[in-house]
């Protein structure tokens, strides 16, 4: 006994227990991108620094995180952080331009390119992430989701350089160098499994895995060339026996697919209705979603009854998590957050006791 008090207790647990389909008091409510630019806060924090730099500085990620609670109540917590941090601590150049996104001035183009790629190691190189959430873990009294980009989705940024519309060099070297490509998959699906692992011992209490481009595929090659490094993943991480998120963006025809990927939740983006998506990966897994983040742009008359739609799609089943389709955009008026967070509680207060 070192006499050290543990962390403060959890005072609320709706939302691991939605992610394990438990019954709850009141459906949980965060939201992708939290933390960031819509809050003056926030800007404020980050002034002129370099998003990346700032992930390496933990007193400044605590921070970050904590802001967006300190505004609203919020069921989770997600640290602050990039997928591409991990990317750079492999040795990759990597710069994250304001307005732009993610941009490797070197991209990946040839096998021989992906055969010198070695892959992360945690502990040994973003310890900054760690020490992060266990500084967090002193704070909270809420969950803390750790997360990661998909390979997929870095793989996408290493190829095309940067962001892409139609990710067409990935999806070209797929097909003309399917080797290299599962190397590639293998090497970042290996580096995913040991940055998550490490959060989760670190303290984080649930793990969400951003495969934010990987709608760009039809199902087919989403079978062939990304399923299998989602399912090592998975599979790779059950044992820690924290609740795992599967996300993507216009993944509605690739549902099915990333329910068995192995996730026990799957976070759904705004072009399918909550009830149908549901229906696709199956009742018997929980969802995240699944609010237009756009339309949170707009006056709250217009965002109420969008919400209202989602609860009432969601249909007071066990495991629903409240969320937007995607990141929180900067511009959102922030009274909007907060009034979403008090109507997605009180509309799903439940009268029986949980
Ligand atoms: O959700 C949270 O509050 C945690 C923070 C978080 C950030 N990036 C901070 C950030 C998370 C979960 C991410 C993940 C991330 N980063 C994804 C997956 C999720 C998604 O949006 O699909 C992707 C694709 C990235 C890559 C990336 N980083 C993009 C596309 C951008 C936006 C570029 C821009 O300026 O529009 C970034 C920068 C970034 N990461 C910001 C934040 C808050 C923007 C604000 C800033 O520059 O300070």
């Amino acid at each position: 006994m070192d006499g050290s008090p543990g962390p403060p207790q959890v005072t609320t647990d709706r939302f691991l227990r939605a992610c394990r389909l438990e019954p709850v008091d009141r459906t949980p409510v965060w939201f992708m991108r939290q933390a960031g630019r819509y809050l003056p806060e926030y800007r404020q924090l980050r002034r002129d620094r370099d998003i990346l730099e700032m992930c390496r500085h933990p007193d400044l990620v605590v921070e970050a995180t904590l802001q967006p609670l300190r505004r609203m109540p919020l069921d989770a917590a997600i640290l602050f952080s990039d997928i591409m941090v991990p990317v750079a601590a492999m040795g990759i150049e990597v710069r994250v331009v304001p307005g732009v996104g993610p941009v490797v001035p070197n991209p990946i183009r040839s096998a021989e390119q992906v055969y010198r790629l070695s892959p992360l190691s945690a502990e040994a190189d973003v310890p900054f992430v760690m020490e992060a959430i266990e500084l967090l873990r002193k704070e909270l009294t809420i969950p803390l989701i750790g997360f990661s980009g998909a390979p997929f989705t870095l793989a996408s940024y290493l190829i095309e350089g940067g962001a892409s519309r139609n990710h067409e060099r990935t999806k070209s070297f797929m097909h003309s160098e399917p080797e290299a490509w599962n190397d590639l998959m293998a090497t970042l699906a290996g580096s995913v499994l040991s940055y998550l692992r490490a959060q989760a011992q670190a303290g984080a209490e649930a793990l969400q895995v951003f495969d934010s481009w990987a709608g760009a595929l039809d199902p087919d090659d989403y079978t062939l060339f990304v399923l299998p490094s989602m399912r090592q993943i998975f599979e790779g991480l059950a044992e820690l026996d924290v609740p795992l998120i599967h996300f993507g963006v216009g993944t509605g025809e690739l549902l099915a697919l990333m329910r068995d990927a192995g996730a026990g939740v799957i976070g759904v983006d705004w072009r399918v209705p909550l009830h149908e998506a549901w229906e696709r990966v199956g009742f018997d897994v929980a969802v995240q979603g699944n609010l237009d983040p756009a339309v949170c742009l707009a006056p709250w008359e217009a965002v109420e009854p969008k919400a209202l739609a989602v609860l009432r799609r969601a249909a007071g089943r066990t495991g629903h998590i409240f969320n937007l389709g995607h990141g929180v955009l900067p511009g959102t008026p922030v009274e909007n957050l907060q009034r979403l967070v008090e109507l997605v509680h009180v509309r799903t207060e439940r009268t029986e006791p949980a």
